[in-house]
């Protein structure tokens, strides 16, 4: 098994990247069904650093017009586990007050952050606010917050690639890989 070592770990593969193509492009099919009424373009906040990748792809994918906006967030914690303290590192800088609003993340995990982000982009007024995340541990959210469009679930084991990173590392390779002691 081809084991890759980031920063103090080792990962082997976990998702290839014909299967995460497959996920893509459903999930983007089912943005373009969701939106294909709409007369305007939908605004799409990518969350910065790690829902990249997933974004250009569900770009590349989807035939829904998009404007985008960006937002970072960051939550106290373990370099592998967030709390729920949640903050905007890079704010958003756009109005969105009767804007249909795409959040694309890349991983959901214990749901603090779309939770906290879900309360700062309502405070805001859009006329309509859903997420798209490459990823879910389905086993781990804890929120009644529904999660509107998932390309893969994951188990739950800290997961890196295609944009998901291990203390920054780790974002570029193209598949996506679990630590290699589980
Ligand atoms: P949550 O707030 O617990 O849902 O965690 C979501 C955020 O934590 C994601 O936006 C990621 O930045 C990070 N995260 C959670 N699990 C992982 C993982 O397995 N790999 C990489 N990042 C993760
Ligand atoms: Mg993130």
């Amino acid at each position: 098994m081809s084991i890759v070592k980031i920063g103090d770990k080792e990962f082997v593969p976990y998702i290839p990247t014909d299967q995460i193509d497959e996920a893509v492009r459903r999930v983007a099919r089912s943005i373009d069904e969701c939106y294909a009424s709409n007369a305007e373009p939908v605004l799409m906040i990518i969350t910065l650093s790690g829902a990249m990748m997933f974004a250009a792809d569900l770009n590349r994918h989807c035939s829904t017009p998009f404007e985008w906006a960006f937002v970072k967030c960051s939550s106290y914690g373990s370099s592998m586990q967030s709390s729920g303290n949640i903050t905007f590192d890079v704010p958003l800088s756009f109005d969105i007050e009767e804007r249909d609003v795409l959040v694309v993340e890349d991983i959901v995990d214990s749901g603090n952050t779309w939770q906290a982000m879900h309360a700062y982009f309502s405070e805001r007024n859009p006329r309509s606010l859903r997420i798209a995340t490459l990823s879910i541990k389905r086993d781990v959210y804890d929120k009644e917050l529904p999660v509107d469009f998932v390309a893969l679930e994951v188990e739950d084991k800290f997961v890196v690639g295609y944009g998901m990173d291990y203390d920054q590392k780790g974002r570029s390779l193209n598949g996506i890989y679990k630590p290699a002691s589980c």
